[in-house]
């Protein structure tokens, strides 16, 4: 079997590196819906009506897995196609079957990390705050799926989602760096004036941002730590598929580490900085 990695566009292709890096040996089907992308800015209806066809894209491929690598698809759609979805197809097809979204393991990861704030100390009480800046999709904030999420774990930490309404669809056109630095500044500014300081770690909460993780970098406060969502979601699936066998992907006898990339939009190269973040050029064939 292969696992399949989803994403409205290029932003997915952070995860799919680390998970490749971890499962050398697994074949990896990539669908990027490029025909369809920015999600960000579309009604829930679209974003699960797409990431459902997506999944479907890669069933029909060989995948027994799909991992979610888009925090909009995984906030919006996944609980959704699990619930009402996936059940009539796991009876259709008779052999295991799951989709996995990446934003619990990027919970996960954020909320057991020690890591303590002492922001101000009065007599022997020392207050602890952990105040994590969450950059993200207009849905993904729109969900509050990070706010609740982390609630629920640890009330020590403070979340503030900010919306970056323009700048997936900027990554995924190839911006000019002056722009995507532009825009970034402007969006680390907003948290940092609604917050009343620099935040103590942020999370890009759109896989996206992964791709320009340097420009997020030199805007936020020098050394602010990263919640590494591709790591989350690599530490997440080795721990998934040890508790479920039967998926074993790179130990059944067809595995070859097989690596396809599809796209819904134009197939051929990607643009430069797609290339630049892969290392090498990069040519998607049509889905
Ligand atoms: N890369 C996706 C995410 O993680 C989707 C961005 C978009 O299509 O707006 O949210």
């Amino acid at each position: 079997m292969a696992i399949g990695v989803f994403d409205s566009g290029i932003g997915g292709l952070s995860v799919h590196r680390r998970l490749v890096e971890r499962f050398p040996h697994a074949d990896f089907v990539y669908l990027a819906d490029q025909a369809n992308t920015p999600y960000g800015g579309r009604s829930g209806e679209e974003i699960v009506d797409l990431t459902r066809a997506g999944c479907e894209r890669l069933f029909a491929e060989g995948c027994d897995l799909v991992v979610l690598a888009c925090n909009t698809a995984s906030a919006i759609a996944l609980r959704r196609l699990q619930q009402t979805w996936l059940p009539g197809i796991r009876a259709a097809r008779g052999r295991p079957t799951n989709v996995l979204g990446i934003i619990v393991p990027t919970i996960e990861a954020a909320t057991g990390l020690p890591w303590e704030h002492e922001a101000e100390r009065r007599g022997d009480k020392v207050e602890k705050l952990d105040v994590l800046a969450v950059f993200a999709t207009p849905a993904t904030a729109a969900s509050r799926v990070y706010e609740i999420e982390i609630d629920k774990r640890r009330q020590d930490v403070a979340v503030f989602v900010e919306p970056c309404a323009e700048l997936a669809g900027q990554i995924e056109s190839g911006a000019p760096r002056a722009v995507l630095e532009a825009a970034v500044a402007g969006h680390v500014a907003n948290v940092t004036r609604r917050i009343g300081r620099a935040p103590d770690r942020a999370i890009l909460g759109c896989t996206h941002y992964e791709i320009i993780s340097d420009v997020f970098r030199a805007a936020l406060k020098p050394g602010t730590p990263l919640v590494h969502q591709p790591d989350a979601t690599a530490e997440a699936l080795a721990g998934y598929l040890e508790r479920r066998p039967e998926y074993a992907p790179g130990t059944d006898a067809g595995a070859s580490g097989r690596r396809v990339f599809l796209t819904t939009g134009a197939p051929g190269l990607q643009h430069d900085l797609a290339e630049a973040f892969w290392g090498a050029p990069l040519r998607f064939d049509p889905a």
